[in-house]
């Protein structure tokens, strides 16, 4: 029996992706930048099932159906190709983050899955590989294989798509969980609306090309007060484009905005305190690691909050391989 599980942690985009240049591939219509965290790990194992002539997928702790069990099949099918195997899998995943942090779990849930389903395929994938393999699960997946800071270099194939780390200075991200969160257009769809019926559409793939250099460069130079002006700014021009989509989508709430109004006040003190959310009501201020509780407790009146850091890549936790089995061959 080959048995393997994984671990892997959110990432929180310094740049953004939003927007698919093919949605198949799941290719970006540009590169982004982010960190991944140290906490909210989902851990997944992934364990071969000779007998079964279907997948399973349990997630934390309930059998999952619909399009999370659809998703999870169809990524294994691509697992299965590259290993030119046909057996089945029963995938069993725990999330750590709580469902109301709005941190998205599909980047942890493919990095752990890619890492433990290849294993237990028997593949033995480098971490460019790895990351191109979880790519085609969700495309923030493919950051969250890389250690502390990633570049997804957007590409133009398969195989020029992929994230790779990048030397960035020690920050930290004060995750704000709001209250009066509604429920969001989840990305995939909110994506296909702005590239749909945003009139500013192109802009935003051209200035987001841009701001990645920018965000490069501002990471090799070390200056932690530029990658917090890049983060704001890039975070609000990502609102604004998805505000202009038809039918609007709006994910920031009104205490979502006061969080970015409260770090705007903090920044006036001296204090360093440059905003970001995703495509929902939570927000992430990332400030260095000696601002970090003063803007925790400044931004705790608009919901509850947790100090995170850069984290580790996805990784294997254990594996189990039978005798007599060649471990660790690309098929
Ligand atoms: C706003 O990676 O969840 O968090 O590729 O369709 O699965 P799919 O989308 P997903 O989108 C993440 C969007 C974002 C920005 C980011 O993480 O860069």
């Amino acid at each position: 029996m080959r048995t393997a599980t994984a671990r892997a942690h959110p990432n929180i985009a310094l740049v953004k992706y939003w927007g698919k240049a093919d949605e198949e591939l799941i290719l970006p219509v540009a590169g982004s930048m982010s960190m991944t965290l140290d906490a909210f790990a989902t851990t997944t194992t992934v364990t071969l099932d000779p007998e079964a002539d279907e997948d399973s997928f349990v997630l934390n702790g309930s059998p999952a159906t619909g399009t999370a069990l659809a998703r999870t099949t169809r990524f294994l099918d691509h697992v299965r190709e590259l290993a030119g195997s046909r057996e089945r899998a029963h995938v069993d995943s725990m999330n750590e983050a709580p469902t109301a942090a709005g941190l998205a779990s599909s980047a942890s849930g493919f990095a752990a899955l890619a890492l433990a389903a290849s294993r237990a395929f028997g593949l033995a994938l480098d971490e460019r590989a790895l990351s191109r393999l979880a790519r085609r699960g969700s495309g923030s997946a493919c950051r969250s294989v890389v250690d502390r800071y990633a570049v997804w270099h957007a590409g133009t194939d398969d195989e020029t798509s992929y994230a790779e780390q990048i030397d960035a200075p020690d920050l930290r991200l004060v995750i704000v969980t709001v209250d009066g969160a509604q429920k969001a257009v989840s990305s995939r769809e909110g994506m296909r609306r702005t590239a749909a019926t945003s009139p500013f559409y192109d802009a935003w793939i051209t200035s987001t090309a841009r701001t990645l250099e920018e965000m490069v460069r501002a990471c090799a130079a070390g200056d932690p007060t530029r990658i917090g002006e890049i983060t704001e700014s890039h975070a609000l021009r990502m609102h604004a484009v998805i505000a202009s989509s038809e039918p609007p989508v709006r994910y920031l709430a009104p205490a979502s905005v006061a969080v970015f109004d409260t770090a705007a006040a903090l920044r006036a003190q001296g204090v360093f305190a440059h905003t970001t959310a995703d495509a929902g009501p939570n927000v992430c201020v990332l400030t260095t690691p000696a601002d970090a509780e003063r803007v925790a407790e400044a931004v705790s009146a608009h919901g509850s909050v947790r100090i995170v850091g850069p984290g580790p890549g996805a990784h294997l936790v254990d594996e189990t391989v039978d005798a007599g089995e060649t471990d660790g061959v690309a098929r």
